[in-house]
């Protein structure tokens, strides 16, 4: 245990595996409190009786972050072990590909309602106690390199990436003066099992993940824990004047014009 989140009562979505649990147990280790969210109650429930074998402080809740109701439900009830949440981690998404004029109203519903309506339920439910404590806090919104670049064939989930750094930006000004910092961070290729899923969906999924990795310049992608790393430092009053924007975590995949 260290202490870099001394003081940090810290909600994370989508906190039961992947990015969302490396978060959970890199928090834990700094010293944070958690109020742990996922829809999967049984694997969130597991996860978060080995953080706590572990020392985490910790509460847990079975949410879906596109019910309001039970997120609020989530955060009053947290209010008794954690406290007041003072920082908030939208990690909660799901990836939705689809050709274009194939993809159902359902599914571009299901995309925007999960990736960008999510996050804004939590944000405004957790904004509304930041305000009234008067002293600050951090929203993290899990981005992605489909912020900003877009890989064919994956529409319409970049549209909703890019949307919620367009929401970190707005938001990030609009509560500045309360000392409320938002901003994103944007990994590239992560190995978590939506990855192995999105490889799975080729004819040739060893093929497949050949090829993300020689997309590389490092010829690898990332582990959970290097995002996780990185989500500690802007959490954290070390990175106190960052504010509205983004940091890119994916071992400069995104600038490279094509690989050699
Ligand atoms: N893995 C990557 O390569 C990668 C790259 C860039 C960005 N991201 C982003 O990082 C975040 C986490 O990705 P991951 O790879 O760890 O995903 P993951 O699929 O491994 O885990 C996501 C977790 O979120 C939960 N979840 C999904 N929808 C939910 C909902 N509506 N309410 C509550 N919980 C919900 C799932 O049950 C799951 O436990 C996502 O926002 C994703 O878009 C991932």
């Amino acid at each position: 245990m260290s202490n870099r989140l001394d003081g940090k009562r810290i909600m994370i979505t989508g906190a039961a595996q992947g990015i969302g649990f490396a978060m959970a147990e890199a928090f834990a280790r700094e010293g944070a409190a958690l109020l742990l969210i996922d829809r999967d109650g049984d694997l969130l429930a597991k996860v978060a009786e080995d953080l706590q074998a572990q020392g985490a402080k910790l509460c847990h809740a079975a949410a879906d972050i596109t019910n309001a109701a039970s997120i609020e439900a989530a955060i009053i009830q947290a209010r008794e072990t954690v406290g007041d949440i003072n920082a908030l981690v939208n990690n909660a998404g799901v990836n939705i590909f689809a050709e274009p004029l194939k993809l159902s109203d359902e599914a571009w519903e299901r995309c925007f309602d999960i990736n960008l309506k999510g996050a804004w339920n939590c944000t405004r439910l957790v904004l509304k106690g930041m305000l009234a404590g008067g002293k600050g806090g951090v929203i993290l919104n899990i981005a992605s390199t489909h912020a900003f670049t877009v890989i064919p064939r994956t529409f319409p989930y970049p549209l909703a990436k890019h949307a919620l750094l367009g929401m970190t930006k707005s938001l990030g000004l609009e509560y500045a003066a309360a000392n409320i910092r938002v901003n994103a961070l944007a990994p590239g290729y992560v190995a978590t099992q939506k990855v192995i899923d999105y490889w799975n969906s080729f004819p040739n999924p060893e093929a497949a993940k050949a090829e993300t990795m020689k997309l590389h310049p490092g010829g690898r992608i990332a582990t959970p824990n290097e995002i996780a790393m990185a989500a500690v430092f802007m959490i954290s009053d070390e990175c106190s004047f960052m504010n509205a924007t983004c940091l890119t975590v994916d071992g400069g995949l995104s600038v490279q014009q094509h690989p050699l």
